[in-house]
């Protein structure tokens, strides 16, 4: 049978799920795909631990550039983290060999996306993100295939999972922020260095792919008006409940008359509104088009298993050969960042 041979670099949350899925998928997704996907080499820091997954067919590779640079594999599936080092390096080393790359990575996308994408393109090679934005859903496929006959006016929602579980446990357990943070640590939804998720960081790096993908913008964190919700009280909590609100932490990226506005911050949104529904490390994702209008999708926005759904979907693509462009031609202009207030509530 004809295979496809992955090499997978990181072996923490996403990493081990990956794994754990791909073997527990094997013979589904040779049915799927017409190829079997063959686990060939792994690398991690520590050789040693114990990972509770079966790596006895997988060669070990200390520096994962080497794993990314070795004829062994046809497919290098970056799961380690960070804008630079490591991921960075080995993922253009990937792709500078002509190899595909999937990738969890939204801190290295947004910082470096558009020459990944350039060097993806002039190698022939895929360059597949779907777990970097929202977890488990599948939201960059929606975008770029399901609603490619549409003209998307308004990209919207709860992108970070961590920040999603603490303010959902505040108010509903009158938990501390601090106890909340370590627990979404412990259960593996944040981030290596949890100020991306506290800080709005990490969901400005996810709105900044999602407005590449729905607006043809090029991928500008720097453009993205960011206010994290480590100021966040439960006094604020209680008071926003009080007058029928949640506190949500929102991006938000909009059509405007100057340009492509992209903010993330805390949100007063009516208790009633579907977005007010969306609890613990839940996500969700609103579109506004003109042909589709209104299209809201919820999943699970971080965790092994979750996120591992979206990187599997992405390496059946690529068995079967499916290789999208990375991201659009850049058509659409970015309203510059303004660091005054803006507005602060949204659904009503
Ligand atoms: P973890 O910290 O759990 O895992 C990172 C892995 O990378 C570890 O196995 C670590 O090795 C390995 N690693 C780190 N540095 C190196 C290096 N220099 N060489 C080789 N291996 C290295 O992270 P996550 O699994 O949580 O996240 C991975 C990626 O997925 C990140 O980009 C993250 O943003 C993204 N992501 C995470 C989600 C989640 O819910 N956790 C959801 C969506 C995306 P060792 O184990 O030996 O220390
Ligand atoms: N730290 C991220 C979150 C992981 O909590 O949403 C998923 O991208």
């Amino acid at each position: 049978a004809d295979i496809l041979r992955v090499g997978v670099a990181g072996l923490g949350t996403v990493g081990a799920s990956v794994v754990r899925l791909l073997q527990r998928q094997r013979e589904a997704l040779a049915a799927r795909t017409g190829r079997e996907i063959r686990l060939v080499g792994v690398s991690s820091r520590d050789k040693a631990k114990d990972r509770g997954v079966d790596l006895s067919g997988a060669a070990f590779f200390d520096d994962p550039a080497a794993l990314a640079a070795s004829q062994s594999i046809d497919l290098f599936v970056e799961l380690i983290g960070g804008a630079e080092g490591a991921a960075r390096k080995s993922v253009e080393t990937a792709l500078a060999h002509g190899r595909s790359v999937v990738t969890a990575n939204k801190a290295l996308l947004a910082a470096h996306g558009a020459e990944l994408a350039a060097l993806a393109e002039e190698k022939h090679a895929a360059l597949a993100f779907e777990a970097s934005v929202a977890g488990g859903i599948p939201i960059v496929k929606t975008l770029r295939e399901g609603l490619a006959g549409n003209s998307i006016e308004r990209v919207y929602g709860v992108l970070n999972g961590t920040c999603n579980y603490i303010l959902s446990r505040m108010e509903l357990e009158r938990l501390s922020f601090s106890d909340c943070l370590t627990e979404a640590q412990r259960l593996g939804y944040a981030e290596a260095d949890p100020t991306f998720d506290i800080g709005g960081f990490d969901t400005a790096h996810k709105l900044a792919i999602l407005a590449s993908l729905a607006f043809g913008t090029r991928i500008a964190p720097e453009a993205v008006d960011i206010e994290g919700i480590e100021h966040v009280t439960l006094a604020d909590i209680d008071a926003a409940a009080e007058l029928g609100f949640r506190i949500k932490l929102l991006g938000v990226a909009q059509r405007t008359a100057q340009g492509i506005e992209q903010r993330v911050h805390p949100t007063m949104v009516r208790k009633t509104t579907s977005i007010a529904q969306v609890m613990g490390v839940t996500n969700a994702v609103t579109i506004d088009a003109d042909a589709v209008h209104e299209l809201t999708l919820v999943g699970p926005g971080a965790g092994g298993d979750a996120t591992a759904s979206a990187v599997v979907a992405d390496i059946a693509d690529i068995a079967r050969g499916v290789r999208s462009a990375p991201f659009g031609l850049p058509s659409a202009s970015l309203r510059p960042c303004e660091r005054t207030p803006v507005q602060r509530h949204e659904g009503g």
